[in-house]
């Protein structure tokens, strides 16, 4: 380490990663070696859900996974309801990415999530020693610092929001916008995704909260000063270029291109979420195939939508929405030995992916607002540099800010949507190889240690400055236990 010891790192997070399974998503990984470097604790839900359990009550479990403590706790189903699918997902989720009509006001979803948030303050206080570092991510926990601050914990919390930060007027229509904004500037450091993520918080801070801005990244309100910073997240590219050699991934990448060996393969990856635009990129397909004909028993979309959040109502409509648009399409063009979409709504294997993204000409990543989109970080590091693929991506993702080679599109004009989709099916090699060289370069310079790196030394200069290649060396040694499944992984 660094010539100052650092304090132990504490994450906390809706949903636990075990750092010893294989690689699960990049992020969960790279959260593991930075609480391995630290012997740290990972807190957060255990992901049991009890029936009948009290409001506000769950009980705590600890376990030890090498040199990582993983404490979590259950929640009783009344508060996983109001916490989870109410006020996270029914409310925070659609208002952050700019879908007021979307959003369920009702109910005392507030009360629930206020519930589970004192909670997990309650729980987590007395593991914390003085030297802790805590870093709380995203929006399920908002109100966890002040929660954490009211009981007396005085160590540097940050927090990183991984979703977006909509404009103040939008902000402002949840009822209880000021408390829930408020209760930021009990953090240290509060991170976001892009700089138009910060501009957004900024804007609010100063007209709802009255902050003012004290220097550079720095933020007073309340009698207290933050840094408000963009850390844009990335991936593990040398990891993901691992996977990408893996048995799985070469075995989907020879299954697909000998299944699809006349045609010409696009490929969009998501969680069935509204806010991905996956009914916009269906119709774009469409109109692709209308304006250029060419295209017709050629060109074919696979589309890979993951189940999601079921019990919220808007994710039962979007599925419903997109059955029907898949339907018509292939209806309308298909032919007896080719229909143009290929819709799964399933998860497929993190193994096989970097296969099906390399077998593709089109990565097709157009959601209408997105925190930041690794899906086109991970589609870009699975290309073969002699004869890459090109990325479409949507202006409205945190990675537009980074991925400035890719064709950015506006995915809701679909007409200018599916022009684009034409020029990237349509890209002479050169130009290719190109994009995809720059695109390669800044995912190595900003990637997931770099993030990880850079978030911490904000929130503690002592930390070491060497963190990312540790990190590296680590993440370079064998699993402890190859053999094991992946885990959950950590949200993309
Ligand atoms: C997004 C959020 C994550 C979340 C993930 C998956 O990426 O930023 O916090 O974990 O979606 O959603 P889920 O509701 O299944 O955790």
């Amino acid at each position: 380490m660094g010539s100052k010891p650092v304090g132990r790192l504490v994450v906390v997070s809706n949903r636990l990663a075990d750092p010893r399974k294989p690689a699960a998503g990049g992020l969960a990984v790279a959260l593991g070696e930075a609480l391995q470097s630290t012997g740290g604790l990972w807190f957060g839900w255990s992901g049991r859900i009890v029936e009948g359990g009290t409001p506000g009550e769950g009980e705590l479990h600890t376990q030890q996974a090498g040199t990582v403590t993983l404490a979590s706790v259950d929640l009783g189903r009344e508060d996983y309801h109001a916490y989870y699918d109410g006020y996270s997902n029914g409310v925070l989720w659609p208002v952050f990415h700019y879908r007021l009509d979307l959003a369920d006001f009702d109910g005392d979803y507030i009360d629930g999530y206020r519930r589970v948030n004192q909670l997990f303050a309650r729980r987590l206080l007395p593991l914390l020693r003085p030297d802790d570092l805590v870093w709380v991510h995203d929006y399920h926990l908002i109100p966890l610092a002040a929660e954490l601050r009211a009981a007396g914990c005085a160590q540097r919390i940050g927090f990183f929001l991984h979703i977006p930060m909509p404009p103040p007027p939008i902000l402002a229509a949840i009822p209880q916008h000021d408390r829930l904004m408020r209760a930021l500037f009990s953090y240290d450091v509060v991170g976001f995704q892009s700089r138009t993520d910060v501009g957004h918080f900024t804007a609010y801070a100063q007209a709802e909260l009255g902050a003012r801005a004290a220097g550079e990244h720095r933020l007073e309100a309340f009698g207290r000063r933050i840094h408000a910073q963009a850390f844009p997240i990335g991936i593990d590219v040398e990891a993901f270029e691992r996977l990408a050699h893996g048995r799985e991934a070469r075995d989907a990448y020879t299954t697909t291109r000998s299944e699809y060996a006349r045609r010409r393969l696009l490929i969009g990856v998501d969680r069935l979420d509204y806010s991905k635009g996956i009914p916009q990129r269906i119709l774009a397909f469409r109109q692709l195939l209308s304006s250029y004909p060419e295209n017709r028993n050629s060109a074919t979309l696979i589309q890979i939508a993951s189940p999601s959040r079921e019990n919220v109502d808007a994710y039962t409509d979007i599925r419903r929405e997109l059955e029907r648009l898949c339907g018509a399409l292939n209806g309308d063009f298909g032919e007896l030995d080719w229909m143009p979409v290929r819709y799964i709504h399933r998860t497929v294997s993190r193994r096989r992916l970097p296969g099906l993204f390399r077998a593709s000409r089109v990565g097709v990543i157009t959601p209408l607002r997105d925190g930041m989109n690794l899906v086109a970080k991970e589609f870009v590091a699975s290309q073969a540099a002699a004869d890459p693929g090109v990325l479409v991506l949507s202006r409205f993702t945190g990675a537009a800010e980074q991925l400035e080679e890719a064709l950015l599109v506006n995915p809701y004009d679909i007409r200018g949507t599916a022009e684009t989709l034409q020029q990237a099916l349509t890209m002479p090699l050169p130009e290719r190889q190109a994009r995809h060289r720059a695109l390669i370069e800044r995912l190595r310079a900003y990637d997931v240690h770099a993030w990880c790196g850079n978030f911490l030394s904000a929130l503690d200069p002592s930390f070491p400055a060497d963190f990312m290649q540790r990190a590296r060396a680590r993440r370079s040694r064998p699993p402890a236990d190859p053999g094991r499944p992946a885990p959950a992984s950590l949200p993309r």
